[in-house]
């Protein structure tokens, strides 16, 4: 990892980093750069054995690790991973808003549920997961970091259940920016572009299509795990003291690029889908 190389091994040394989704993909690397930082490591997702290998991975790091089964719509149960992450490994510091869930679907076709289900558990769980850290988080003077999505601020065809609730969560970060900056908690978003390898890019673009894809990203390549676990390093560290209600676009520059290409692709992708 880069950060070895660039950073303090101990930057993150007595700090806890609890991460909701962190037992795959995207929020597991940002769980492995603080792991990898010194920090000890909470992870919830609704799935313990994925929980129970994401916390080997971490232990290979050097990490202390507790994983704990959540689903973050079930504020009863967050609280209780809260709970015993403080039992194991003391107050949060720093928590990381991960879990997600995402499918391509027309509007005409989304059901009541399937739009709620979504809402739930992106903004709905980053709301429950920020309410039950606080009490922890305003005895460390912690941060937030809320994983957003480009759905967020751009319009995507077929993403209208993730971009309003990507856009709920990057405005629920700058309400609690606003609140708690007198407690001394900072809170910000990272907008990941399209992350190579990811669930996230499986669901919603077809890996034929990449080279095009990549074409139309001014940085001329996808984007890596590990360039999303370096922003998150950045914003919950002493650099980033005086960064709060930010959203941190980390995406190659997609989106001055718009959304024209995703979408004609995401076409292609449903019409096959509805074919097989
Ligand atoms: N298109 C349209 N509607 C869909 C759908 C799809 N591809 N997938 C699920 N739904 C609908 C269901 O039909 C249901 O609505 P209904 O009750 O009106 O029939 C509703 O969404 C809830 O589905 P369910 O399977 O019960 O939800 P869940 O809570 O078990 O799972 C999901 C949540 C649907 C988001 C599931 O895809 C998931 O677990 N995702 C996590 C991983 C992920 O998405 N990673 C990428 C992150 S970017
Ligand atoms: P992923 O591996 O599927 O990560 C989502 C995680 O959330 C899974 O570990 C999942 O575990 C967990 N989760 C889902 N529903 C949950 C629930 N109700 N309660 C608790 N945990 C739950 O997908 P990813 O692609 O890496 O995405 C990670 C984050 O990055 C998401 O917030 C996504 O919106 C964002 N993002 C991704 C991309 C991309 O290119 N991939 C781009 C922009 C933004 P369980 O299923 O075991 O619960």
């Amino acid at each position: 990892m880069l950060i070895q190389r660039l950073l303090p091994p101990d930057l993150f040394a007595t700090k806890t980093v609890f991460v909701t989704g962190g037992g795959s993909g995207i929020n597991l690397g940002v769980a492995k750069h603080f792991a990898a930082l010194g920090a000890q490591v909470a992870i919830c997702g609704r799935t313990q054995a994925r929980l129970d290998a994401a916390a080997e991975e971490l232990r290979a790091l050097g990490a202390r690790v507790c994983p704990v089964a959540a689903d973050v719509r079930d504020m009863a149960a967050l609280q209780a991973a809260l709970s015993r992450c403080r039992e194991e490994l003391g107050d949060v510091d720093v928590l990381v808003c991960g879990a997600a869930g995402n499918f391509l679907a027309p509007a005409e076709q989304l059901s009541a549920n399937a739009f709620k289900t979504v809402v739930d558990i992106d903004l709905l769980g980053s709301f429950n997961a920020a309410r039950a850290a606080y009490d922890q988080l305003r005895r460390t003077q912690g941060s937030i970091l809320f994983i957003s999505a480009g759905m967020a601020y751009m319009p995507h065809a077929f993403q209208a259940h993730v971009g309003a609730a990507k856009a709920g969560i990057d405005m629920l970060m700058k309400n609690l920016a606003l609140e708690w900056g007198s407690h001394g908690i900072r809170a910000n978003s990272i907008v990941p572009g399209p992350i190579d390898g990811t669930e996230g890019m499986k669901r919603l673009s077809d890996p034929g299509q990449q080279a095009q894809f990549v074409g139309g990203i001014p940085l001329q390549r996808m984007g890596t795990v590990d360039d999303i676990g370096q922003a998150a390093v950045f914003l919950a560290s002493p650099l980033a003291s005086y960064i709060t209600g930010c959203v941190l676009v980390c995406d190659g520059g997609q989106n001055l690029a718009g959304s024209a290409f995703f979408n004609q692709g995401a076409q292609q992708m449903l019409r096959a889908q509805t074919r097989t």
